[in-house]
């Protein structure tokens, strides 16, 4: 009783409550935004292949690691794992984990929040009915006017920075669990709708071949490491965002059943978004290596284009802008809890700290798409150099980590009664996949990514 009492805020209210959230999460800029141009730069069905084997072998379990971690730790990740360590009699440098996830989240959150502006940005062009008609020159030249603004950018990044930090300053359930409930279905409703809109260029079969049918001579180390990135960057993994929201989560809901729908969920979205979009890259000639610019360049062109087009480009902007906050609010969430914690500070002082400095590093990579375009540092961009180190290495590092001291370190009575499975050889399939599997593919996909093996 004794450690509940320490948690700061009170438990999810129900199983549902904790699926919206995790799933609020997992749901955001990763599957719409960053899923189809990643997948456009590395060979479109390779990538789709290997990412869903990612999410399936390596992510789900991490997944069910992460959660089962944080609910018997039930503090911040970086107390969650000495806590564990303790109990386990292992070496208290596993906080480390914590620590590195910390970092990550911060540095992810800089750039999603510029991102995110994008987006907002977007709402206020959909409103004003920019996309009207809009061709491949008019839709392009948007985009390119607020890539070359940097003020533009760093107001709406501090517009979706406050946002994010007044929602965490008033605890992370509330407000969550409501719009979560409410948007999720909306757009997937939404998704439904562009597939559909997609179907009637007549290139709906090419865009559908480009996803699902993979040239295997494609697929290398640097589209394996992306792909396995990706895997952890959609569910939210190996930053201890999960790990943080599974500590609010009351100890009679089967984790692994809820780690499936969530992990379910994302995976649709995703592909959903990819769908919608490549139809309409092949339909208008464009690239689909475009990279970030991607889905503001191809989708304000349906919009533009579709009856009824001005509602629903309004509509799919604000829904995405509320999917990227529910996603943002757990990347911030594990630093909250630990200042809360551990040195005593109140939500809303540990918002503002954490808030400033993210805000900072935003604003570099705000002006890395413009002013700083030029700079760059082991030949990528500052935009890209970021991307890469958080999410190509930090996260399955992250993971890893929590892997081996999910299946090796933690005493294999207690993940098996945290966890509860219905039947046993669920339980030993997952402790395969934690012990060896998920260890094993990411040393060797690590190994090869930073290049010390060919
Ligand atoms: N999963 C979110 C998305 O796809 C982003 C995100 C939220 C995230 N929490 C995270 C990424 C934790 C890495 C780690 O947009």
């Amino acid at each position: 009783m004794a450690k509940i009492t320490k948690l700061q805020h009170s438990e999810w209210s129900s199983r549902f409550a904790f699926i919206l959230a995790a799933t609020g999460s997992a749901v955001g800029l990763g599957n719409i935004w960053k899923f189809p141009y990643i997948a456009g730069e590395n060979g479109g069905g390779a990538f789709v292949l290997v990412y869903l084997l990612c999410v399936a072998i390596i992510g789900i379990p991490i997944m069910i690691a992460e959660t089962m971690l944080g609910r018997r730790g039930r503090q911040s990740p970086i107390n969650t794992m000495s806590t564990l360590a303790d109990e386990a009699k292992a070496h208290k440098n596993w906080h480390y984990v914590g620590w590195m996830g910390i970092i990550a989240g911060f540095l992810i959150l800089s750039y999603y929040s510029v991102i995110a502006g994008w987006v907002l940005s977007y709402i206020f062009k959909a409103f004003m009915g920019s996309f009207s008609g809009g061709n491949v020159e008019t839709i392009g030249a948007l985009f390119t006017e607020l890539m070359a603004s940097p003020l533009q950018q760093i107001v709406w990044h501090t517009v979706f920075l406050g946002a994010t930090l007044l929602i965490v300053a008033r605890g992370v359930q509330g407000g969550l669990e409501k719009s979560v409930r409410f948007l999720m279905p909306t757009l997937f409703v939404l998704l439904i709708l562009l597939v559909g809109y997609a179907m009637t260029t007549g290139y709906y079969q090419q865009g559908f071949d480009f996803l699902f049918k993979p040239d295997f001579n494609q697929i290398n180390s640097d589209v394996i490491l992306v792909a396995m990135g990706h895997a952890f960057f959609t569910l939210g993994l190996g930053m201890g965002a999960i790990m943080v929201y599974g500590s609010y989560l009351p100890k009679n809901i089967s984790i692994a059943k809820t780690t499936l729908i969530v992990a379910g969920a994302d995976t649709i979205i995703a592909l959903l978004a990819g769908l919608a979009i490549f139809p309409l890259v092949f339909a208008n000639g464009l690239e689909t290596v475009a990279g970030p610019g991607l889905i503001f360049q191809t989708l304000p062109l349906a919009f533009g284009n579709m009856m009824g087009g001005w509602l629903f480009g309004l509509l799919f902007f604000i829904l995405l802008f509320f999917a990227a906050l529910s996603s943002s609010i757990s990347l911030i969430e594990p630093a909250i809890a630990f200042l809360i914690e551990n040195k005593n500070i109140n939500r809303t002082k540990a918002c503002i700290i954490t808030g400033l400095m993210i805000w900072v590093l935003g604003v570099i990579v705000a002006l890395s798409f413009n002013v700083w375009s030029d700079v760059s540092l082991f030949g990528k961009g500052i935009f890209d150099l970021v991307d890469y180190l958080t999410v190509n290495l930090m996260l399955p590092i992250g993971g890893l980590c929590i892997a081996i001291f999910a299946g090796w370190i933690m005493k294999a009575k207690d993940s098996e009664h945290e966890l509860e499975m219905e039947k046993p050889q669920f339980y030993q399939l997952w402790k395969v996949l934690i012990s060896y599997v998920a260890p094993f593919a990411l040393i060797i996909v690590l190994l090869k990514g930073i290049g010390v093996i060919g």
